[in-house]
């Protein structure tokens, strides 16, 4: 199976050579696909520079910084009209290890659509993490899990990895989130369509270069959001019971 790995970046020129470096040895068969957002810091250039040395590398460069969804709809485009069978997400920052990804492909392997590299199942951890990124993540998980009804400890986590096919399905609807809800968006659409999402543990490591790019706006969208679907999916499922 081929694998496409998509890192998003945006000033991420501390990052992006040592994470696509890591990822060509610890996966060689694997490709890569930057999506630069025209990152004031040269990120995009610096990753041309890296692409130029290696056929397996891709440099998609866009305009706008735009959100993270968004940067990963428009890489995963770009892998599912070449074929790829399996398409990774992964932060350019280091937090999500390359050396790990062997845990998420060979769950692929063994049949998953859908695999979550988590924290919080047992055998997952987070190194470095402020408390309040922690607590952010944990309750805001807590919340996806109790709103949206999901079976699933991370469904926040930005490191995965989807079949192909499963993925092409998935985007058929219009996908709107824009920032990290993205994510949550994607492990409901899966969960809900019945396919196989599966979790293993991941150890992320808090980044040492460079800033995150979570900020207000994008944990404001997440909160909506995931009420909104909560709602929805509620509503529609009294009037099933209504009607029945
Ligand atoms: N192209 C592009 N455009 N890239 C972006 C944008 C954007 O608008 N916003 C963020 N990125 C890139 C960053 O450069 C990084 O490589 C990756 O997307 C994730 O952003 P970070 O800023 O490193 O996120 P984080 O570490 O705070 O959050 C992580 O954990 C969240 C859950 O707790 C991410 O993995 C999120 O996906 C995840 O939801
Ligand atoms: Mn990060």
């Amino acid at each position: 199976m081929k694998s496409l790995v998509v890192i998003p970046t945006y000033n991420e020129v501390e990052n992006v050579e040592s994470i696509v470096g890591r990822v060509r040895g610890a996966q060689p068969d694997a490709d890569v696909l930057v999506v630069d957002d025209g990152s004031p810091d040269g990120t995009g250039d610096l990753a041309d520079q890296v692409a130029a040395a290696d056929p397996s590398v891709q440099v998609m460069h866009r305009t706008t910084k735009d959100g993270l969804g968004a940067a990963y709809l428009a890489g995963f485009a770009w892998g599912l009209e070449r074929g790829y069978d399996v398409l990774v997400e992964m932060d350019a920052d280091g937090s999500h290890q390359p050396e790990e990804l062997y845990r998420l492909l060979d769950a692929i392997d063994a049949g998953a659509d859908l695999v979550l590299g988590s924290r919080w199942v047992d055998g997952g951890s987070v190194v470095n993490w402020p408390k309040q990124r922690e607590v952010l993540s944990r309750g805001g998980n807590l919340y996806a899990r109790v709103a949206l009804g999901l079976p699933l400890r991370d469904a926040t986590g930005g490191y995965r990895a989807f079949r192909g096919a499963v993925l092409k399905d998935l985007l058929a609807d219009e996908i709107a989130s824009q920032g990290y809800c993205f994510q949550v968006d994607l492990a409901r659409r899966s969960v809900r369509a019945g396919y196989d999402v599966r979790e293993v543990p991941i150890t992320f490591v808090e980044r040492v270069a460079g800033e995150s790019k979570m900020d207000g706006g994008i944990v404001r969208e997440a909160l909506w959001r995931v009420t909104g679907w909560g709602l929805h999916d509620r509503t529609r499922w009294l009037r099933r019971v209504r009607s029945s």
